[in-house]
């Protein structure tokens, strides 16, 4: 059993709900789950009967690859081919963690799971529940297999779940059990780390910057965007618009969003803004989020899912600060405003 965690410490009805999760598992239902990033809801990663229905329920396209979620670093070599050193390395840093690693597939692994590539992608979530309910549910079949595949718990192209109670308004009783871990730690989806290639590449900005990998690495992995290959895999859920809204949402400086509201007086907003105006106007609905990336990240999903249920014309977000620190909370408002 991996060292970092001990599922006997968890409550004993937590326990007995793991237990009922890994029979829906078996039974190929879907089952949601806490990570430390955003809400999951995941399939038997081996059965693509099972894999099929996470496409069905969240409306997802057919080739999107989905994200392999193991107990351990250990079950890389259950999943994947080649693995570099690099990856074992990125494992032993960063892993249970919001990081999630691109690697050769091995042939077995089903082309429902990984979009028909030839690669998979692997994490090992930061979240205690889950990581009993990952161990128990690898540990209690055919050797190796027992992954569970899962993409983040909304439809395709809303904003991902950071409580239990954001799963159940997406997917309502499609999933046969939620189980409850409470907010989420980080409130973004992880960094994902392309090491299939000749250099490491960032797919997806996410809560370990190029910084923290260039510790590991020796030097920050370019991004995906700035690296054009054509023979890279895709990601198609950061090509599209996704993080998104129902409301029409924009993303604009303080300055654009003052005049704007000065502009257009029959228009009510919800504002998400992290400085705050010298003059706020009780027409619109304003949400302050942190001045701090991380503590921004971890706000994010909530504020947006709130004022998107306040039926505004607009939502109205203040561009984040161009630096490195914000990549990943940009990349998410960009797509959001999309
Ligand atoms: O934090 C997270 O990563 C969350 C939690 C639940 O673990 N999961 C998540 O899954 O964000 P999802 O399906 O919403 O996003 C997964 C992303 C997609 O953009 C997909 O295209 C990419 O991972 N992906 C998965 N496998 C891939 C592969 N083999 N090659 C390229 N991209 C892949
Ligand atoms: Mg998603």
């Amino acid at each position: 059993m991996p060292a970092h965690f001990d599922p006997t410490d968890l409550p004993t009805d937590v326990q007995e709900l793991i237990h009922r999760a890994i029979h829906r598992l078996w039974d190929n239902d879907l089952v949601a789950f806490p990570t430390e990033t955003v809400y999951g809801i995941g399939a038997h990663a081996a059965r693509p009967e099972a894999v099929r229905k996470l496409f069905e329920v969240k409306g997802r396209p057919a080739h999107h690859p989905l994200i392999v979620h193991i107990p351990g670093a250990e079950w890389m070599t259950q999943w994947a081919q080649d693995i570099p050193q690099t990856a074992w390395d990125l494992a032993r840093a960063f892993w249970p963690g919001p990081m999630t690693l691109i690697l050769k597939k091995l042939p077995w692994v089903p082309a429902e799971v990984t979009g028909g590539q030839d690669t998979v992608g692997l994490r090992v979530p930061d979240h205690p529940i889950t990581l009993a309910l990952l161990y128990a549910f690898a540990t209690s079949g055919r050797p190796g297999r027992g992954g569970i595949a899962a993409p983040s718990a909304n439809r395709f192209g809303r904003i991902s779940p950071t409580s239990a109670e954001d799963v159940l308004e997406e997917l309502g009783t499609h999933a046969s059990v939620i189980l409850d871990g409470g907010p989420c730690k980080v409130g973004i989806e992880s960094t994902i780390i392309d090491l299939s290639r000749r250099t490491p590449v960032i797919l997806r900005p996410g809560a370990i910057s190029p910084k923290r990998l260039a510790e590991i690495l020796g030097k920050a992995p370019a991004y995906g965007s700035e690296y054009p290959d054509p023979n890279a895999p895709r990601v198609p859920g950061t090509v599209t618009a996704h993080y998104a809204p129902r409301t029409p949402t924009r993303l604009m400086s303080m300055p654009e969003i003052l005049a704007y509201v000065d502009n257009h007086p029959n228009e009510r907003c919800g504002i998400l803004a992290y400085t705050l105006p010298q003059n706020m106007s009780s027409t619109h609905i304003w949400r302050m989020v942190p001045p701090m990336p991380e503590a921004y990240a971890h706000e994010l999903y909530g504020a947006l899912r709130k004022l998107d249920r306040r039926c505004a014309d607009q939502i109205l977000i203040e561009t984040p600060p161009e630096i490195p620190e914000w990549d990943a909370i940009r990349d998410r408002l960009t797509r959001a405003a999309k």
